[in-house]
């Protein structure tokens, strides 16, 4: 059976049907072409893309340079995914300015969706984005891009007051028609008490299975980052191991000079290689 294209329609067809939604974040052609095969349903070009592959300590240095490079590599790589691309820090100062980067991210990327961060303080700009046309996915939470508000990565919506706040944010997010809310870092009893009142999609990350989907960062959840690993992280694979058993062996060999053998090298014909003495000659 032909597979069809995924869209914001199909998501939320999804939580009707109680189908979990699985996501993913890509950065490149390649991974995103892999996460496609599979089957993932949306693909992230998450601004985690600033300390997955970039080398920041957080996603605060991220660009509308680097989220526009990324997403229209990923967009080259994901043919039935719906492709969604992160709204970096400071891209939406004003309703007037998000609109333009969201366009950006549209027009340039080719991005199917975007995600800004945060709820009721951001809902001018969800408003001016959606009515450019472009869908938009909430992010709430425990959202990286506040970490100094915040005072680090620590979870959040665990007091009454936080929780109704938080609730607050699901809420005004769903009125003004996101397709899906991301809910991060928050008690896995808020996480189903939203999804069970927001007709959005939510999608949980450190938030409980009671979320509509999951989305994992993939260099966490395929084990290309080391060191610290929250919680909520579980990692389905080494390829950190896997790369690094790769070079180990290719620098083996090249130091013991068994590669490249005859298998991988190009050879002249007979009756030129005969010749190889007299250019020899020639060229001194
Ligand atoms: O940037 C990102 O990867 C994200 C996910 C963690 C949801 O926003």
């Amino acid at each position: 059976m032909e597979r069809e294209k995924i869209t914001v329609l199909d998501i939320k067809r999804m939580k009707e049907e109680r189908k979990k939604i699985v996501m993913l974040t890509a950065y490149d052609t390649p991974t995103a072409q892999i996460l496609d095969e599979v089957g993932v349903d949306i693909i992230l070009v998450g601004d985690s893309l600033g300390n997955n592959v970039l080398g920041y300590k957080d996603t605060l240095s991220v660009t509308m340079e680097d989220m526009v490079r990324h997403t229209a590599a990923v967009r080259r790589g994901t043919q039935y995914a719906l492709l969604v691309g992160d709204m970096p820090f400071g891209s939406c100062i004003t309703p007037e300015i998000a609109a333009k980067n969201a366009m950006r991210l549209v027009q340039e990327g080719g991005a199917e969706a975007v995600k800004p961060e945060g709820g009721k303080r951001i809902i001018e700009v969800v408003k001016a984005i959606l009515n450019l046309g472009v869908p938009v996915m909430g992010h709430i939470g425990l959202t990286p891009q506040s970490i100094h508000i915040f005072g680090g990565h620590k979870v959040q919506a665990r007091t009454e007051k936080a929780i109704k706040s938080l609730i607050e944010d699901a809420k005004a997010l769903d009125e003004a028609g996101v397709f899906s809310i991301v809910l991060e870092g928050i008690p896995w009893q808020v996480a189903k008490l939203i999804t069970e009142s927001v007709e959005a999609a939510t999608i949980g990350i450190g938030a409980g299975i009671h979320c509509d989907g999951q989305v994992l960062v993939l260099h966490d959840a395929i084990g290309i980052n080391q060191g610290f690993k929250p919680k909520f992280v579980k990692r389905f694979g080494n390829v950190r191991e896997a790369i690094k058993s790769a070079v180990t062996k290719y620098k083996e060999e090249v130091e013991k000079e068994l590669f490249p053998t005859e298998e991988y090298s190009y050879s002249l014909k007979e009756e030129v290689a005969q010749k190889l003495e007299q250019i020899k000659k020639e060229i001194k």
